[in-house]
């Protein structure tokens, strides 16, 4: 059975900004705002990583200060460590998200160390994040494969997810990083890891790089998820994979879900608004289909 609702992680300022040209602070506070208003309640809206690492997201303390806070709107942003956390509680974060990956070469390109270094630098992280009650989300990527290795195995994935949750995390989400998941592997992969992590802590994370998002979706829907993760106007890239797109568009989940009497709590036209006026200032064609249509009206 299909769940009657659906939590929306909008990571467009985050996971789709910081592969775009840079844009400029007060682009991306509107963006934010237009997000909230559109009716999104979790919100990712930035990265306290290293700005010689991702210069994209460097000005994120600076976001998150100007944006106007939405009540009943969780604004969130990636931290790899604790210098990173200390940042982000400064600039007022309501959550942070630790990340690692399911392949060791993506882990050791992506963030510099092990997969198991990567879990003992959030360590104290968790510990801090506990002290002083900030919710702390996980992410594990290249969960259907990896742009160095491959294959990557759904039990790996699960074993990655277990350790996280086993940290403290309260959502694990499993990301297809280069989008090269098809649909029965989606949901061989999400079965295998709902048999050591419950099914209701995880989310899933579909970048659209073959267009098969909504329908790796689709495949998970009855397994009891509850969280997607998506990006407004399919926002991004991956440095990692040449060809590849952003993460699924916000507005092609939105219709889909509402086609299939899901609810959302997002307003459609004004989140495409968004869409269209964030791929305006980017130059960009708009990533998502649903937003070009909408932007005809
Ligand atoms: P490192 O290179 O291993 O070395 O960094 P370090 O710890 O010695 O630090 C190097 C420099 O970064 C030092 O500065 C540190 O002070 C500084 P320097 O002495 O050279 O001037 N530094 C920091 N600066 C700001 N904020 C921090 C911080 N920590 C250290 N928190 C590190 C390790 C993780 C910081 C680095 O590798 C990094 O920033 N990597 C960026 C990774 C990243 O942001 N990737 C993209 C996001 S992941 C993603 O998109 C996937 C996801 O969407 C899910 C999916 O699709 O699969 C989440
Ligand atoms: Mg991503």
């Amino acid at each position: 059975m299909y769940p009657s609702s659906i939590s929306i992680y909008e990571v467009g300022p985050r996971d789709g900004l910081q592969n775009e040209r840079p844009v400029a602070m007060r682009d991306k506070v509107q963006l934010i705002n237009h997000l909230a208003n559109a009716g999104l309640k979790r919100i990712e809206a930035g990265s306290f990583v290293s700005a010689k690492w991702v210069p994209q997201m460097a000005d994120s303390a600076a976001v998150l200060g100007q944006i106007t806070r939405h009540a009943g709107v969780r604004y969130s942003a990636l931290t790899p460590n604790l210098a990173g956390f200390e940042a982000a509680l400064a600039a007022g974060v309501d959550e942070v998200a630790v990340f690692t990956a399911a392949s060791e070469s993506f882990c050791q390109r992506n963030i510099n160390c092990s997969i198991q270094e990567s879990i003992t630098r959030f360590a104290p992280l968790m510990k801090q994040a506990k002290l002083v009650g900030i919710p702390v989300r996980g992410y594990v990527s290249c969960v259907l494969g990896c742009p160095y290795e491959g294959y990557i195995a759904p039990t790996q994935v699960a074993a990655v997810a277990q350790e996280l949750l086993q940290l403290g995390v309260y959502e694990i989400s499993l990301g297809d990083t280069i989008g090269v998941g098809t649909p029965l592997k989606a949901r061989n992969m999400l079965d295998t890891v709902a048999s050591k992590v419950p099914v209701a802590q995880l989310a899933l994370h579909f970048h659209d790089t073959y267009g098969q998002a909504l329908a790796n979706i689709l495949a998970c829907l009855d397994a009891g998820i509850t969280t997607l993760d998506t990006a407004v106007a399919g926002l991004g890239g991956c440095p990692y994979a040449r060809g590849a797109s952003g993460n699924l568009a916000t507005e092609d989940l939105v219709y889909m879900l509402h086609g299939l009497g899901i609810q959302t709590g997002v307003d459609l036209p004004n989140l495409a608004r968004a869409g269209a006026q964030i791929s305006q200032i980017l130059k960009r064609n708009n990533g998502s289909k649903v937003g070009q249509v909408l932007a005809t009206e």
